[in-house]
Formats: C-alpha cells, structure tokens, sequence
C-alpha cells in the first residue's frame, strides 16, 4: 500500500555522480513517426556523446517492447502506459547520472508532456524528427506501412491512429531537408551546454 510507504534518502545523490562523472544528466528525447530516423540519429547521437566520455544510455520503442513493454499494444490506453513506464525509467537513469536518449513515436502531445512532467522540464530535451508521411511509407524500411493500409495493423500512426507535431521542440530535424551530419550536429550543439556543471 502506497500510504505505508515513506521514500528513503540516499547518500550519493545524483549530484554526486555528475560531479564524478563531469558533466550534466538528462533525457534527449525523439519523436517521430515510425521510420522517421529517430533511432538512427539517437544512435548517431549517442555514439558521439559517448566517444567523448559521457555516460550514455539509450532506450528504443522496439527494443522496449521486446521486455518492460512486452504485450502493450497500440491503441492510446497501451502508448500512454509504455511512455509512462519508460519516462519512470529514464527518470532513474537520469538519477543515476546517465545522458538518457529516447526514440519513441510518442505521437500525442498529452503523452510527451506526461513524459516531461515525469522527468521534470529542465530534464527534458525535445527532437522532432520531421519527416512526411509520404516520405516514411515511401522508404517503408520494416514493411509495416505496406501492412497497415492493408488493414493488417490497426491503430497505425499515421494511417488510422494520429500524430500530433509538436509545438514548440528543442530541436527540429528535416530529414527530407538535411543531411544526417547536420541533425546530428544540430543535437549536439543543443546539448552541449546542458552537459556543463
Ligand atoms: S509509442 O507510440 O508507444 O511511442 P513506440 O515508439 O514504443 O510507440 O513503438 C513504435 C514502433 O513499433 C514503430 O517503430 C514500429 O516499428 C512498431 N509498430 C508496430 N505497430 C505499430 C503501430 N500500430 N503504430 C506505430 N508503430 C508501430
């Protein structure tokens, strides 16, 4: 029971382990539609970021549905509780002193708010990847976009479930417009002084 349960204080803090490891945590956050290149900028971003001794960790839509997600599906309830329960996870990681990166659809913009809210507003850095409907089903790289208006997949974003832009992101990527090397960069000069002490 939640009533009964009184939070316990830890020694080394999150501020410690920044200080140890010398630089700022936070979450970078990317949404997108389904082949939008969110996972394969986070990559890019991550191995940068970790080339130059940050601490990183990255956390995946398809990757989280194979284990902490495992059996949510599509409709609003299960997105709102698959970006619940990773927002809680990027939160510890976040803790724990890690540059937490996160690729995820997060299609409504209650949800990513609920994301921010979870890991706090100072935490959160927001990248758009936007990339046309068009241009997703045109490259259709894992074939679902074939089987969703084939009716095989239902609740699809971008087909018959939504996708609400973002207002107002941190970081706004054009995929059809730029290169790879310009939205990678774009990120990291973002973060660079988010990373500072
Ligand atoms: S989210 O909406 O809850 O944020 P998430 O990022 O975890 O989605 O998972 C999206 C990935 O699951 C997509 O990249 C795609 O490969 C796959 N997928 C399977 N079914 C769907 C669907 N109905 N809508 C969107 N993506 C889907």
């Amino acid at each position: 029971m939640s009533n009964n349960i009184i939070a316990q204080d830890y020694s080394i803090c999150r501020q410690k382990r920044n200080q140890k490891n010398r630089h700022r945590s936070f979450v970078i956050w990317f949404t997108g539609l389904s082949g939008s290149g969110k996972s394969t900028i986070a990559n890019r971003v991550e191995e940068e970021l970790f080339n130059t001794g940050i601490q990183t960790y990255t956390l995946d839509g398809d990757n989280i549905r194979f284990g902490i997600s495992k059996g949510l599906g599509f409709d609003e309830e299960s997105r709102y509780e698959n970006l619940r329960r990773i927002a809680e996870i990027a939160k510890l990681f976040t803790d724990a002193g890690l540059v937490t990166i996160g690729a995820f659809v997060s299609p409504l913009q209650k949800d990513r708010d609920l994301v921010k809210d979870i890991v706090g507003t100072e935490n959160f850095v927001e990248v758009f990847v936007d990339t046309s409907l068009q241009e997703c089903e045109r490259r259709d790289v894992k074939g679902l976009y074939k089987k969703a208006r084939a009716g095989e997949i239902k609740h699809f974003t971008g087909i018959d479930a939504p996708y609400e832009k973002p207002a107002n992101p941190d970081v706004l990527i054009e995929t059809e417009k730029e290169s790879i090397e310009t939205a990678i960069q774009k990120v990291l000069t973002f973060v660079k002084h988010k990373l500072e002490l």
